[in-house]
């Protein structure tokens, strides 16, 4: 698969993504974001093995700086709309994704950076990571989810104030108010990513899969996530994937999922 603006690595299957434009701090322009909607849609299907993926930035200053602002100027209204949509269209891509998606931060995640960190389902932030929503120093608001996701995992005072004033936290602080599952030190948190992942891996696929999209359920204002719920526990508990996880506990063996 060719991508032009991202690299994909296959470890053992734990994919590494590689948004690769390190020269603009890895500003989402037209060719990450077509880059990534292909791997999430088809590239992924090249890894058999596939355990999850854990995305980060190349270079040293930045995951992600935010959306590419040298793209702005040019649009009218009906294409800012456009591109919001396609944004977020593509982090839903990365938050319904089947297998567990991890935000490894170094360094900055701004803008489109921190909604791209915030679409996947956890996150890992190095010490000297940096996150914020600077959208206002522009005259702008968050475009790619930000708005509605920075309410959901930080509550919605901590959300306006990070949204309204621009301001940059720490990971320390990103921690503290549940915007970061874990913040390590340098290269623990590749280690720490790939260990989520492989304890991951060795659950029920289905149960995972099952799992992310029930817990998307909540957040969808089209579906009642408890009905969700109790039917995706229903049409689970007569697959073999349960048949064995349950045979397994009952035998005192390790389930072989
Ligand atoms: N888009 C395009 N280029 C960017 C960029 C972005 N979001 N962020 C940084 N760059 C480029 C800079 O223009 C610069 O390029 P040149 O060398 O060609 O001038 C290069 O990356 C290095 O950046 P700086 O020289 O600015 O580096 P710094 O260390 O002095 O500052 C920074 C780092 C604080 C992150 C600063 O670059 C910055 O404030 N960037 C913009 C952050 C931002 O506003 N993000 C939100 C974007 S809007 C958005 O994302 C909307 C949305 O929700 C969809």
């Amino acid at each position: 698969m060719a991508y032009s603006e991202i690299l994909v690595n296959n470890e053992g299957g734990i994919v590494t993504l590689t948004i690769n434009r390190p020269k603009a701090l890895n500003a989402l322009n037209k060719g990450v974001f077509d880059d990534i909607e292909e791997f999430f849609t088809k590239g992924h299907k090249a890894h058999q093995d596939l355990k999850g993926v854990i995305i980060i930035g190349a270079g040293e200053k930045a995951f992600v700086a935010g959306a590419d602002i040298k793209e702005f100027l040019q649009l009218d209204a009906e294409q800012a709309i456009h591109l919001s949509r396609r944004g977020q269209d593509i982090f839903f891509l990365i938050e319904g994704f089947h297998k567990p998606v991890i935000a490894l931060v170094d360094g900055f995640a701004l803008g489109g950076g921190c909604e791209l960190a915030m679409a996947c389902h956890m996150r890992v932030a190095t010490e000297g990571a940096r996150f914020g929503q600077p959208e206002v120093n522009l005259g702008l608001i968050p475009g790619y989810g930000g708005t509605q996701r920075l309410p959901q995992l930080v509550g919605k005072a901590k959300a306006i104030e990070m949204i309204l004033t621009g301001d940059m936290i720490d990971a320390d602080e990103a921690y503290r108010i549940g915007l970061v599952n874990y913040v390590c030190s340098g290269a623990e948190g590749l280690e720490k990513s790939k260990s989520l992942i492989s304890k991951i891996a060795k659950k029920g696929p289905t149960s995972i899969a099952m799992g992310i999209s029930t817990i998307n359920a909540y957040y969808d204002k089209e579906i009642n996530g408890y009905v969700s719920e109790h039917k995706t526990f229903g049409t689970m508990m007569v697959s073999d994937e349960t048949k064995e996880g349950v045979s397994a506990f009952l035998e005192k063996r390790k389930a072989n999922f």
